[in-house]
C-alpha cells in the first residue's frame, strides 16, 4: 500500500533486521510459497516495539508461518513471559522451531498445531497481547473467541485489514476473505467496549485496545 521508494528510504532509516530474522526471511522466500505472508522488517519492528511498550506478560499469535511476527513479539515478554502461538499447517512447524531455537526463545514459546478455531477455546490464559494473522474469512470469529481472554487494556492487533484497498470495493460474493476483513472491519469500529485505530502500514493494521 505505500509507494516502494518511500518503503525503502523507511527500511533505510530503521535499524536492520536481526541476523537470525534475515536468515528467516531469506529461507522463507528461497523455500515457501507466499512468502509475503511474512511480516517482514518495518512491520516486524513495529510489533517488537509494540510488545516491548506493553510489556506483555502472555501474548497469543493466531498463524504463526514460519515465525518471523512471534520472534518480533516476543522481544518484549519478560523472563517467564509465554507466546502461544497457532499455525495449522504442520510443514510449517520445522521452520518456526528451527528459528525459535536460533533466536533462543524456545523455552518461552508454546507452539500449537491445529485449528485456531478449535485450539483458542483449549487454552486457558489471559492475553496481554494479541496478534491476529490467521484466514481472514474468520477474524470476527477470532476476534469473538479472544475478546473475553484478553485483560481489560490489553490489546488486539489484526493484521492485513486493508486487504490491498479490496476493503474499499464491493466484494465478489465469492472473495470470502474480503467479505471477512470488511465485516470485522466494521464490528470493531461499532464496539463500544474497544478503543481501535487502524494504522495504514503495509497492509494495514487494526490496533485495539479493550477498555
Ligand atoms: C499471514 S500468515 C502468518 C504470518 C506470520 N504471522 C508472520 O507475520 O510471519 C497466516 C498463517 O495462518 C495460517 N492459518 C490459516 N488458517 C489457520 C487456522 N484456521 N488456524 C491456524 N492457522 C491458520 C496459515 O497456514 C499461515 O501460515
Amino acid at each position: 500500500m505505500i509507494n516502494p521508494d518511500i518503503e525503502s528510504y523507511a527500511e533505510e532509516h530503521s535499524k536492520p533486521e536481526s541476523v537470525v530474522l534475515q536468515k528467516l526471511y531469506r529461507e522463507t522466500n528461497l523455500k515457501l510459497l507466499h512468502p509475503r505472508m511474512l511480516s517482514g522488517h518495518l512491520q516486524g519492528k513495529l510489533l517488537q516495539f509494540i510488545s516491548q511498550m506493553i510489556q506483555p506478560k502472555c501474548i497469543l499469535e493466531i498463524g504463526t508461518f514460519t515465525g518471523y511476527s512471534a520472534i518480533c513479539l516476543a522481544e518484549g515478554l519478560p523472563e517467564k513471559g509465554m507466546i502461544h502461538t497457532i499455525e495449522i499447517d504442520c510443514e510449517l512447524e520445522e521452520y518456526s522451531r528451527k528459528y525459535f531455537k536460533e533466536a533462543s526463545i524456545e523455552g518461552k514459546v508454546k507452539l500449537y498445531i491445529g485449528d485456531a478455531l478449535h485450539i483458542i477455546p483449549t487454552i486457558d490464559e489471559t492475553f496481554d497481547l494479541v496478534f491476529l494473522d490467521a484466514d481472514k474469512k474468520n477474524y470476527t470469529k477470532y476476534y469473538d473467541l479472544v475478546f473475553n481472554k484478553v485483560k481489560k487494556g490489553g490489546f488486539i492487533i489484526a493484521d492485513n485489514v486493508l486487504w490491498s484497498g479490496k476493503v474499499l470495493e464491493k466484494p465478489h460474493p465469492n472473495d470470502r476473505d474480503a467479505i471477512g476483513i470488511i465485516e470485522f472491519n466494521k464490528v470493531v469500529q461499532q464496539d463500544n467496549r474497544v478503543d481501535n485505530l487502524l494504522l495504514p502500514l503495509r497492509d494495514g493494521l487494526m490496533v485495539i485496545r479493550k477498555k
